[in-house]
């Protein structure tokens, strides 16, 4: 079997790193999460005072770029590879609700994403990889040989994701979880580089009423056409 490229775009909390993981863990393909990276220069920039509620230096963000290094590391304990930002594993301090109401505005920045556009593109050159994120199938992979588009309502994303933080031990309210997916969608599909939208060739994919397993036997199958 030939290796391909795999793109999975969609809104906020869609189950689009959980299809991802199990893809790439069953056709020995490398994951790489993009969110990750856009959270992760979201926290340096929180970290270095760059952004805050009532302000957003974004001159001092971009001129702070080269400095900022992004890593992978894979972790047998987790199953997928770690997010890294200068050497330092970041994985558990980028998924919380704080870095959620900023990352969409860092995610604006015409220079953070070429930064990180850049990246992406060059983990994938040797295809057998899937990426997932809001623009692979549209700008970093326009070439991809499977492009899913996944959404689901908004109240069965903000359940999953409410559910996940509160395994967690995270406060959060629903209506918190809720308002910040909107406001991502709202942000992403309005930007001008770069938004989310759903790429000619990609396969729609709602899963608001399937079960895990239906939702991998679906895009196994359209892997198994391809491959
Ligand atoms: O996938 P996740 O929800 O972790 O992504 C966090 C945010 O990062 C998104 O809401 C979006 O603003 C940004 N993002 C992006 N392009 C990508 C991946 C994520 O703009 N390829």
């Amino acid at each position: 079997t030939k290796k391909i490229t795999i793109a999975i775009d969609g809104f906020s909390s869609t189950g689009k790193s959980t299809i991802a993981k199990q893809l790439a863990n069953s056709l020995g393909y490398v994951y790489v999460d993009t969110g990750a990276m856009y959270r992760a220069v979201t926290l340096y920039a929180m970290q270095n005072n760059l952004i805050a509620k009532d302000y957003f230096k974004v001159e001092e963000l971009i001129a702070a770029l080269p400095t900022i290094k992004l890593q992978f590391k894979f972790s047998a304990e987790a199953g997928f590879a770690e997010i890294f930002l200068n050497g330092l594993n970041v994985e558990k301090d980028i998924r919380n609700i704080e870095v959620s109401s900023f990352v969409s505005k860092v995610a604006e920045i015409s220079e953070v994403r070429s930064k990180l556009v850049e990246q992406q593109q060059e983990m994938g050159k040797d295809k057998g990889i899937v990426m997932d994120g809001r623009d692979i199938g549209t700008v970093v992979f326009p070439e991809a040989e499977l492009k899913i588009f996944m959404n689901a309502t908004a109240d069965t994303r903000a359940e999953r994701r409410y559910d996940e933080l509160k395994a967690k031990g995270d406060q959060v309210t629903y209506e918190a979880v809720l308002k910040n997916v909107q406001e991502r969608d709202y942000i992403d599909t309005h930007r001008e580089d770069s938004p989310l939208i759903v790429a000619e060739d990609a396969i729609e994919m709602d899963n608001s009423s399937m079960t895990k397993d239906e939702q991998f036997n679906f895009v196994s199958t359209l892997v198994n056409d391809i491959t």
